[in-house]
């Protein structure tokens, strides 16, 4: 019932000279029977979503801000997202959190401009070493679950993404039962919050070093419904390993 996802973050990388990897991917899956999506930098975006227009791969954002329009020198709305071509938006990323000091009423503010749009909000949990090694991932997890996920959140415009900060562009990644644990508490804590229909259908992605050789292993794991990819979504080649796996899921 829930459809998976694919979703590429390219972060602050890729010039024009980089659509030709959105090309090649579009060309590898011309009818992916799951949603893919890429994220480039704005800069991008137009050119990206006019190339895989009438393809079955989306685009969208890396990060909006919370106002329609105004003075924020350097800022996109989620309007203007929407009018480049973008679909969804991922918010509250821990690079963001962390160099940008957002907090949870941040990202929440965000998730709520770029919901009232009409994207899809990817909003990122994810604890880092030193609060796993405490053991309070959950604690963690939990509090900007609930900071972070505005109340209109519906499984059509919400999709939450789980990205332990340690794993992200370190090539470590959590064990299965460890994904597991989260997403599980990430499942209930929707259900609870939002009711069993709507917290049931809430895509929930794992992200941190997915790779072609660990994602069948990690699409595996229950309530992971795909994948947040950094590294390996750069290429074509690379991402197009981890969309076959999660065909195959
Ligand atoms: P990574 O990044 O796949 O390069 O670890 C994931 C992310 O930050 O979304």
């Amino acid at each position: 019932m829930r459809l998976k996802l694919a979703a590429g973050n390219w972060k602050m990388n890729g010039t024009t000279a980089a659509l030709s990897e959105l090309e090649a991917l579009a060309r590898a899956f011309p009818n992916p029977t799951v949603d893919v999506l890429i994220c480039p930098p704005a800069t991008l975006l137009h050119q990206a979503a006019e190339s895989v227009r009438e393809t079955g791969i989306t685009v969208g954002g890396q990060d909006c801000h919370a106002a329609t329009s105004g003075a924020h020198t350097g800022d996109i709305s989620a309007d203007m997202l929407l009018d480049a071509g973008a679909n969804a938006v991922i918010l509250g990323h821990s690079e963001r959190r962390e160099d940008h000091g957002e907090q949870n009423e941040d990202v929440r503010a965000k998730a709520r401009a770029a919901m009232d749009a009409g994207l899809k909000a990817i909003i990122c949990v994810g604890e880092s070493l030193e609060q796993r090694e405490a053991a309070n991932t959950l604690d963690i997890i939990g509090g900007q679950m609930s900071g972070s996920i505005p109340d209109q959140s519906t499984g059509e415009n919400l999709i939450v993404a789980y990205e332990p900060i340690w794993a992200i562009g370190t090539g470590k990644v959590p064990t299965l039962n460890e994904i597991g644990e989260v997403h599980d508490f990430i499942r209930t804590r929707l259900e609870r919050r939002f009711g069993e229909g709507v917290g049931r259908s809430v895509r929930l992605l794992y992200g941190g070093s997915v790779k072609p050789s660990n994602a069948e292993d990690i699409f595996g794991v229950s309530n992971v419904d795909g994948a947040l990819v950094g590294g390996a979504s750069l290429k074509a080649q690379d991402f197009s390993g981890i969309i076959d796996a999660l065909q195959k899921a």
